[in-house]
């Protein structure tokens, strides 16, 4: 099997909105790459052994007091490298250009010029232009020795630049993202001609690789999985039971929050995959706990602790070495901001402190992954699209989603109302646009007629919002008609709902969740 790591490209990371998507962009090319942050250190970078280099944009200008700088030496490995925006900007300054700092910024869509179609620019732009989009402030003055501009916009007359001889690239804008249309061709362009890479991160030959990896580190050993259904979890112990079968059980614990059938689909669509599926009915010890309890952080709490709870008591029935968990590339890679005066490393709580406790090494098969390429394995893997596709659910559930006390009869309501929401917005086919959709319970009560007769019932809100990452969100202009159709048959077929209204606010300052 050839080895889908042999061709990498290395990311250096200047605090870029953007950084991880050019990453993303050079593994849909194929080739492996990570992320470091710009101040890794030289060693670190050599260590990596990377066929090309890139220099991500970046907030700051070169001149600020504590401008996140490198030093020459990572310009003198003898491979290519690519400045985007602000890393052009740190190449020119570094070898000796001059940058000039600029009070305005040039945002949006422009035209480039391309002055020859080589390169980076191999095959880009009908009649020697191209749309590309800006997003920065200061711009190139005088370009170092030996380069020559080989793009301009109306306004930048270096809006890219190269220095064949040496294979050092610069642009002034993001080929990354979507709004530039040739962007992929052109990061295509410097992965494969000028870094000659050749395409072998693929996702077929990734699974190969996992389960390698996986039988390597857990031997005959046996592997337990917190399984509840998302994607990441679901996607990770789907490949190590493709590892290491029968060695792997998995444990899906119902917490008495989740949604209408869900716990029956999961174990069904998992027994149908072959897994060995532990099922732990603890609705009831957890719904104990909620008797009284209105405060959000409160409720999340008892599902985190009785949670762990309820899993090491199934886990160590087990008698397992190893704890499989779906951690993402996202989730590791150590990220560079300039609003603080040091590198933030972000943490990972999925399934909060339980390895330390239980003392179990974790197996986390998809650490390399973006969220599209763990999408992509899980088809790979053959996987039902009610899994891959599944919209993201909060581990604390309904509960967050019922506004004040959780009890039966609450539940039974929002389930209702909730499965209607999701049936009616997937017969719309718009599950898969997207990012969440669900009903939340509020805790009035209105005034409303039936009949003849005045009723005094509950209101259920319908949300559905857009979002990339979850940390911003847009409400989704649904359809009236669609709106009306959900209000109607939750109005009707919900027994205790005599009204539902719609969320249109965004995040921030709303959440996404209503708790
Ligand atoms: P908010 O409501 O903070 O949600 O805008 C952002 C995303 O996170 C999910 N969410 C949670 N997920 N435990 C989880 O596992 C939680 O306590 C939790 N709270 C919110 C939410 O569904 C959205 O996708």
């Amino acid at each position: 099997m050839s080895d889908i790591h042999s061709e990498r490209i290395l990311i250096l990371d200047f605090g870029s909105q953007y950084t991880q998507l050019i990453a993303r962009r050079v593994r849909e090319a194929k080739v492996y790459c990570e992320i470091f942050p710009y101040n890794a250190g030289l060693e670190k970078v050599k260590a990596f052994r990377p066929k090309g280099l890139i220099l991500s944009g970046g907030p700051s200008s070169v001149y600020d007091a504590g401008a996140p700088l490198i030093g020459k030496d990572h310009l003198e490995l003898g491979i290519p490298v690519l400045g985007i925006c602000y890393g052009m900007q740190l190449l020119t300054h570094i070898l000796g250009g001059q940058v000039a700092k600029s009070q305005k910024r040039e945002y949006g869509r422009a035209e480039l010029n391309l002055h020859k179609g080589e390169g980076l620019f191999n095959n880009v732009g009908a009649a020697g232009k191209a749309t590309v989009w800006m997003s920065h402030g200061d711009r190139i003055e005088k370009m170092p020795e030996g380069f020559h501009s080989s793009a301009d916009t109306g306004n930048s007359p270096t809006a890219a630049m190269a220095d064949e001889k040496r294979r050092f690239y610069g642009v002034q804008f993001h080929p990354e993202v979507v709004h530039t249309p040739e962007g992929t061709k052109i990061l295509r362009n410097f992965v494969y001609d000028i870094c000659k890479c050749t395409a072998s991160w693929t996702m077929a030959s990734f699974v190969d690789f996992a389960v390698g990896e996986i039988r390597k580190a857990v031997g005959d050993k046996k592997v337990i999985c917190a399984l509840s259904g998302g994607v990441d979890s679901s996607v990770a112990a789907v490949l190590v039971n493709k590892a290491v079968g029968k060695q792997l059980t998995s444990i899906f614990v119902n917490n008495g929050v989740l949604r209408k059938n869900e716990a029956e689909r999961v174990q069904q669509m998992f027994k149908d995959m072959g897994l060995n599926l532990k099922y732990v009915d603890a609705s009831k010890q957890f719904l104990d706990k909620f008797k009284g309890v209105e405060d959000p952080e409160k409720k999340r709490k008892i599902i985190g602790t009785t949670f762990i709870e309820v899993f090491e008591q199934a886990a160590n029935a087990e008698g397992a070495d190893f704890l499989v968990q779906g951690t993402l590339y996202p989730d590791v890679i150590e990220s560079v901001s300039f609003k603080g005066p040091s590198a933030v490393i972000k943490s990972h709580h999925n399934v909060g402190g339980l390895p330390e406790k239980m003392k179990l090494k974790l197996v986390e098969p998809l650490r390399e992954l973006f969220k599209d390429e763990v999408r992509a394995i899980g088809r790979e893997l053959k996987m039902p699209d009610e899994i891959i596709d599944r919209q993201p659910f909060p581990g604390p559930g309904l509960a967050i989603r019922i506004l004040g006390e959780v009890s039966e009869a609450r539940l039974a309501i929002l389930r209702e109302a909730d499965y209607i929401v999701l049936e009616e917005i997937k017969k719309a086919g718009l599950y898969k646009e997207i990012w969440q959709s669900f009903a939340v319970l509020l805790p009035i009560k209105t005034v409303g007629v039936m009949g003849d007769e005045r009723t005094y019932e509950n209101v259920v809100a319908i949300r559905a919002v857009n979002s990339q990452d979850g940390m911003t969100a847009d409400w989704v202009k649904l359809p009236y008609e669609l709106l009306g159709i959900m209000s109607n048959r939750i109005i009707n077929e919900v027994k205790g709902v005599n009204r539902v209204c719609f969320d249109i606010s965004s995040k921030p300052p709303s959440t996404i969740e209503w708790e």
